[in-house]
């Protein structure tokens, strides 16, 4: 059985309720994060919180904790949980308001709720064969780097993505390759690796971000510039990048081969790296 946190309490997931009045029921009003967590310690938890932080204030909910409440809460759920390897949800709701009305209560207390959840088998890396991606118009609106739980339009591209038979949709904007339905999106094209900046587009991933840090590091060459659509189709290798997927390499996009239609040897180089700083979390000498 799964433990939640909703409001100061540690309880079974089935019995976790919020009242429908809860404006994230009735409007989505609330923000979310998902924290990976590898040998029971929490993944790049500065940076969740960080991100947190913004997407508060983006919807101007106060944060109903401090940065060391959420580490306390947040490790006790863990430890609550099965298993060492975890996925923590968090969401933080503008909280119950007395009537459905639009504008903000005057008085309101956000709701705040987590759970965690035993992740999937860890992958072999080298049996990884690539997956298969599909082309979709962004149908999102202009905060895509707010972390909100209004999902729908995130919701319905993966669906359609699936029903397409592919894994995930990569979204297109004004002719360049903004991210996935619930990914960020990197190319490399003749061994530069190149993902969109950061900016209101796409979500500010935590994954993305490693992978840059991780590249930089390793005198692998990164640009953050915007990917035209044509460089999507023409890319050598095109990863896409998020805390329950870690780095994804997509051989197939719109029915045709990427580069050579296996993972590539950049992906191969930056897993490697990836799996490291897993392990270095692990035995608590990163973060
Ligand atoms: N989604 N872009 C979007 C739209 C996302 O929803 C996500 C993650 C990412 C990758 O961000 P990160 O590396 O921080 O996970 C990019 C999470 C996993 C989800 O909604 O379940």
């Amino acid at each position: 059985m799964i433990t939640a946190y909703l409001n100061g309490e540690f309880l079974p997931l089935d019995q976790a309720c919020v009242p429908v009045m809860d404006r994230g029921f009735l409007f989505g009003d609330g923000i979310y994060e998902v924290i990976p967590v590898y040998g029971g310690r929490l993944f790049r938890l500065a940076h969740h919180l960080e991100r947190l932080q913004n997407s508060l204030d983006a919807v101007r909910i106060t944060n109903p904790l401090d940065a060391a409440a959420w580490e306390s809460l947040l490790t006790e759920l863990v430890q609550r949980n099965p298993g060492s390897d975890q996925a923590v949800y968090l969401q933080v709701t503008r909280g119950v308001g007395p009537r459905r009305d639009h504008a903000f209560p005057d008085a309101i207390r956000p709701t705040v709720f987590a759970m965690s959840n035993p992740s999937a088998e860890p992958v072999d890396s080298a049996s990884i064969r690539g997956i298969t991606a599909i082309t979709l118009p962004d149908s999102r609106w202009q905060h895509c780097n707010v972390k909100a739980i209004t999902l729908l339009p995130n919701v319905l591209l993966r669906q359609q993505a699936i029903d397409a038979g592919s894994v995930e949709a990569i979204l297109l904007k004004d002719g360049y390759a903004v991210e996935g339905a619930a990914s960020n999106v990197f190319i490399v094209t003749n061994g530069v690796l190149v993902t969109p900046p950061n900016g209101p587009d796409l979500l500010p991933g935590i994954t993305r971000d490693l992978v840059v840090e991780l590249a930089r590091a390793n005198d692998i060459p990164v640009r953050e510039t915007g990917i035209p659509e044509s460089d999507l189709r023409g890319a050598d290798e095109i990863w896409l990048t998020s805390s329950t997927r870690e780095i994804s390499p997509v051989t197939t996009l719109d029915a045709q081969r990427v580069g050579g239609g296996e993972p590539g040897p950049l992906w191969k180089t930056l897993i490697g790296l990836f799996q490291d700083y897993k392990e270095r979390v692990r035995c608590g000498q990163a973060g």
